[in-house]
Order: structure tokens, then C-alpha cells, then sequence
């Protein structure tokens, strides 16, 4: 969602502000702004759109000064107009934030009734003049102010504060929306994500909630939620500037998809040994009492793409390990009375860390004494510092909105823990973990070969793309994978389309098909080929256009469908895994063809940090 930077040196900070906000593009936003100190004030410029808007402005009119803040906008509370973009100004104080104030009205109510005259539809503009208030009141402490202001907030509230009269000073101050700090010798940065501070520095500080601080020329003085001066440590973030860059492709979507065989590897290190046929999972000591797990049941919480992962997880842990395992959306999740105790594993399943109602089901977890075991991309994010322990998915930076290599790993991630359980509980021969084991250790290859079907998918695409409606179809672990399937292809071609487990049609969505229907079916030759065989050819009879997902060594497959992407035979942990790869190829080409905004779809943020 929102992206915010700011910076204080010796350097113009415009330029510094732009960049930063540029490679917080990719996290959705509709408008955009900055304030730098120039001249004895602060000079802000906004506009609509997309950053070449403000980039357009400022070099209409330039603003040079040596410290500022700069902030992309998802609209929430107001139209994404140049008068709702941030930063907002009351008085000598200047706020960018990202998350949602609950209690704004109330508030706004109160500081209107006392002569606050409101701009703009914002909860933001709430924070600045509640700050100004509490400023004016106090003789001019602005860190009082903030102090007194933010424990009036209800929400959630990542914020960096500029004082027109304070030279070469920030605060910021966090609650349930994040906020990395990093130095170098001569400058401070602060920023809602990693990549903005990359070019700069990997060493980063995350806040908790509560944190607030002060960033200046001498450095950065960092406060808990009762003031008192702390330290906390800084995480090394093992991300070069380059990983978050395109790397000659058009999109970082097909960069990221075709990044896939290669992440394999460093998720594979140090976990998975080919010599020994073993899986060591250190990071997870202390959810076991020697071979003994701390728990007996497993409930595993996500959101999009993570809960699609989440239900393929399911499959797997269950079939392997025989420990009983639920699913739940995580915005569900807390209205719905879960059962748990200190003997459920929750798993929060997330890419960012970040998404604020799956932080919210790990909340409830801790709040119930459960163990939680993290499954993350995003090193030091909220999710990972809350959890008992963290398996990193190890994919480097996600900028594509569409989550594609962050799947995939996920997927690997929770197919090694369900060996790893499996073999702790002795639930697996050791025979078979070796062929399971060996077998993994192909898939680097496997989704080569994959890849290697883009100019046949890119065909199909095209073929496909004027549908209005599109059906994807699987059964048992690639009943996840339609839905993943559905869900790239909507949320970046706008195209609308559905995931359904096949022998779910009959009961309803075959009404859908109508002659020239595309339906996209996965079908791997395993326990359900017959089964998925009829569904095909029951959709096929009411005029659908089927294009199968099969395996290489299908030979007569191609006599029941129309067309055939065909995949690398594997077993059927690892035919979702594969079977991913040509989904992703759909929709990127499909979303290419018709000229969308890949990487930043339109509605959608990468990190979702307000429910
Ligand atoms: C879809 C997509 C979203 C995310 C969801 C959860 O391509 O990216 O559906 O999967 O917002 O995000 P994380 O995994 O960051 O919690």
C-alpha cells in the first residue's frame, strides 16, 4: 500500500525522495507527493497519478533542499486527488502516513470544533492537525506532540513528521503499518519497505509497534511506547539493489517468474541434502522436544496467493506427516471463534510479513499461547518478529504485484517442513524420504523445462485473451492451483475468471460454459486422471475450448482437448509446483497481449497493511 521515504543528509533530497519512491512504486498507489526544506520552509508538491506526474512538476519547479519526505498514496479515505495525496500540512507540521485512522471523524470533529480548518477527505490530515494541536498547546515540543497524539489514535499508523521550523530533522512513529530506518555516514533514510533504502545500506532497523524516533544529522535517537530511550538491533537484509530491478525484461513479473529454477536453490541450502537424503530444519528447534513436536495440530492462516499455497500445504503435511490440518483466510479467521490451544501450530503464510489481517490471526495465535511458526519472504517484517520461529522462503524481492516466485517457493518451503515432520514423527520410510528428497532436488530442472513452453503459452494466450470469461479447473493438490490459476489472470488482465475443484462443476458452474468458453484444466496423470478426463468432456459437450495442463509423457491427452501445455512429469507433490509456472504464463502473456499495467494492476497494492 502507501509508500513512504524519507531522508535527511548533505545531498538534494528531492532526487533521493523520487528514486526511493520509485522503487516503492510497485506497492500500488494513485497519487504522490513530497516536502523538502528549502529556503527557511517547507515546499511541498503533489499530484495525481503516476510518479512521472510528480516528477513532471518538480522539474517544472524545482524544490532543493538537503532533507525531506516523500510518499505514494492508495486511496482509502478520499478520492485519489492532488488535495488527498500526501504530504498534508498544519501550521509547521508536515505528515506522510500509511495505515487507516478509525477514529479519524471523531477526532476531526473535535479539532474542527476548536478552529482546524480541513483540506482534503483524509484521515491523514487528521494526524497533522492532531500533532499541531498538541504543539501549540505544549510550547512547541514537537516531540511531545507526537507523543500526546499518537496514543490518541485508533488504527494503525506508520508516519514520518517534518517541522517547517526544524532543521535537518524527522520523526516517525509506528503502529501496525511498518517502517525501516537505515544510516549511512552522512545520512538517515526511512522507509515503509527494504527496497527503498537497498542502493543506500542492507543493514536496516524495523520498528516494533509503540517505536517512535528522531532521524537528524547526528544520527538516530530511538524511542519505546513510553518514551524511554532504546536500542534495538539492525538486520542485515541479504538484497542487492540489483535483485530489485528489471534485469532487461519488460516486466518484473516475467523477470520473477523466470527467476524461479534459480531461488530453488537457495531454499535448498543448508535444508535439503542430496548426499545424505536429509532435510534439517534448524530454524524449527524449538517447536520440538527432541523428536517430539509441541504440537498436534496445525492451523495455517494466509490471504490471495499465500492461502492457495496454504491449501496445497495442507495436502501435503496431511498426506506426509498425518498431523490434521485446517486452512483459513485470515481476514475470517477471528470472527469465526477458532479452536486452539498451546498444543495447534499456526502458521501465518505470507510473502511481505506485513499483511495486516494475516498479522492480526498470528495476534490471536500468541494471544492463545499457540506455537507460530512463520512462513515468510521478507526479512525483519512484523510477521516474522512476532513468530516463534520463521522458514524464510528465500525468493528476494517480490516487486510484481502478482505473486508468482514467492508462490512457488512457499510451495517448496511447505513441502520440506511436511518431509521434515513427516521424518520426525517417523511417519515416512526412509527409502522413500531419499526418493522424495532426490526428487526434489530436480526441480530446478523441471521448472526449466517449464519455462521453456513461454512461446507456446504466449500463443494460446492470445488465442485466449477476448474471452469474457475464463474457467480454470484441477483436483486434490492442483484444486489450489486452478484457483491460483484464476486469481493471476483477473487481477492483471482484469479478465474475469474462476478457479473450481472439476467435480465441483456439475453442481452449479457448468452453467457458465457457453461454446468458445476457455477452460484451463490440470491434468496430471495421477489417481484422478480418469476423473478430471470426464470433466473435461463434460464441459467439452457444452462447447468449452479446453486447454490441458498435462504431463509430457500423456500421449493421447492431445485427441481431448484442444490444446496441450505440456509439463515435465513429476509426482504429485511437485505437479503443482510445475503446473504454477504455465498459469503464471497465461496471465502475464494474456495481461501483455491487452497492453495492462502488469506490475501495478490497477486497485491492487503489493502489501496490504490495512484489513
Ligand atoms: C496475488 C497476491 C495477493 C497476496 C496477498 C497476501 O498475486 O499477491 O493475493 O498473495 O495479498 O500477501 P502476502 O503473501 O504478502 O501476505
Amino acid at each position: 500500500m502507501c509508500g513512504i521515504i524519507g531522508y535527511v543528509g548533505n545531498e538534494n533530497a528531492t532526487p533521493i525522495l523520487l528514486d526511493g519512491l520509485r522503487r516503492l512504486e510497485y506497492r500500488g498507489y494513485d497519487s504522490a507527493g513530497v516536502a523538502v526544506f528549502e529556503n527557511d520552509d517547507v515546499k511541498i508538491q503533489r499530484t495525481e497519478g503516476k510518479l512521472s506526474n510528480l516528477e513532471l512538476a518538480l522539474a517544472e519547479s524545482p524544490i532543493k533542499g538537503s532533507f525531506g519526505i516523500g510518499h505514494t498514496r492508495w486511496a482509502t479515505h478520499g478520492h485519489p486527488t492532488e488535495t488527498n495525496a500526501h504530504p498534508h500540512r498544519s501550521g509547521d507540521i508536515i505528515v506522510v502516513h500509511n495505515g487507516i485512522i478509525e477514529n479519524y471523524l471523531e477526532l476531526k470533529d473535535l479539532l474542527a470544533a476548536d478552529g482546524q480548518v480541513f483540506t482534503s477527505e483524509t484521515d491523514t490530515e487528521v494526524i497533522c492537525h492532531l500533532i499541531d494541536y498538541h504543539y501549540q498547546l505544549n510550547g512547541k515540543d514537537t516531540l511531545n506532540a507526537i507523543r500526546e497524539s499518537i496514543t490518541k489514535l485508533k488504527g494503525s499508523f506508520a508516519i514520518v513528521i517534518m517541522n517547517a521550523k526544524e532543521r535537518n530533522r524527522l520523526y516517525v512513529a509506528k503502529r501496525g503499518s511498518p517502517l525501516v530506518v537505515g544510516e549511512t555516514k552522512d545520512a538517515r533514510f526511512v522507509a515503509s519497505d527494504i527496497p527503498a533504502l537497498l542502493p543506500y545500506t542492507k543493514d536496516m532497523l524495523f520498528l516494533e509497534d509503540g517505536d517512535h524516533a528522531v532521524l537528524s544529522s547526528e544520527g538516530i535517537e530511538l524511542f519505546d511506547e513510553n518514551g524511554a530511550n532504546i536500542e534495538r538491533e539492525f538486520q542485515h537484509v541479504p538484497w542487492s539493489p540489483l535483485m530489485a530491478e528489471k534485469g532487461g525484461y519488460k516486466h518484473f513479473m516475467l523477470k520473477e517468474i523466470f527467476e524461479q529454477p534459480k531461488i530453488m536453490q537457495d531454499i535448498f541450502t543448508g535444508r535439503v541434502s542430496g548426499a545424505r537424503s536429509t532435510i534439517v530444519l534448524d530454524e524449527l528447534k524449538g517447536l520440538f522436544d527432541g523428536n517430539k513436536a509441541r504440537f498436534d495440530r496445525i492451523s495455517i492462516v494466509a490471504c490471495g496467493t499465500s492461502l492457495h499455497a496454504a491449501m496445497i500445504g495442507k495436502h501435503m503435511i496431511e498426506s506426509l506427516a498425518r498431523v490434521p490440518v485446517s486452512v483459513d483466510y485470515a481476514s475470517e479467521f477471528r470472527y469465526r471463534e477458532p479452536i486452539l490451544d498451546e498444543r495447534t501450530l499456526v502458521i501465518p503464510i505470507s510473502q511481505s510479513g506485513e499483511t495486516a489481517d494475516t498479522l492480526a490471526a498470528e495476534k490471536l495465535a500468541k494471544e492463545r499461547n499457540c506455537p507460530v511458526m512463520a512462513v515468510c519472504n521478507v526479512v525483519g517484517s512484523s510477521i516474522t518478529r512476532i513468530a516463534d520461529a520463521t522458514l524464510y522462503i528465500y525468493a528476494g524481492p517480490e516487486i510484481g504485484v502478482a505473486s508468482t516466485k514467492a508462490f512457488t517457493a512457499q510451495l517448496v518451503v511447505l513441502y520440506i517442513f511436511a518431509l521434515y515432520l513427516a521424518d520426525k514423527l517417523n511417519k515416512i520410510e526412509n527409502d522413500i524420504l531419499k526418493e522424495r528428497v532426490a526428487e526434489l532436488l530436480t526441480l530446478p530442472r523441471l521448472l526449466k523445462q517449464a519455462l521453456s513452453l513461454a512461446d507456446d503459452v504466449m500463443r494460446i494466450a492470445k488465442d485466449i485473451s477476448d474471452a469474457s470469461n475464463i474457467l480454470y479447473i484441477g483436483r486434490r493438490l492442483n484444486f489450489p492451483v486452478a484457483l491460483e490459476g484464476a486469481l493471476k489472470l483477473k487481477e492483471i488482465s482484469y479478465l474475469h475468471a474462476e478457479g473450481f475443484a472439476a467435480g465441483e462443476l456439475k453442481h452449479g458452474p457448468i452453467a457458465l460454459i457457453e461454446q468458445g468458453t476457455p477452460v484451463v484444466a490440470v491434468v496430471p496423470q495421477d489417481g484422478t486422471y480418469d476423473k478430471i478426463l470426464s470433466n473435461i468432456e463434460e464441459v467439452k459437450a457444452r462447447g468449452a475450448y479446453t486447454i490441458a495442463i498435462a504431463s509430457d509423457q500423456d500421449e493421447s491427452i492431445s485427441s481431448k482437448v484442444d490444446e496441450v501445455i505440456a509439463v515435465p512429469k513429476t509426482s504429485k507433490y511437485l505437479t503443482p509446483i510445475v503446473a504454477a509456472i504455465p498459469m503464471q504464463l497465461l496471465a502475464y502473456y494474456v495481461a501483455d497481449h491487452k497492453g495492462t499495467d502488469v506490475d501495478q494492476p490497477r486497485n491492487l497494492a503489493k502489501s496490504v497493511t490495512v484489513e
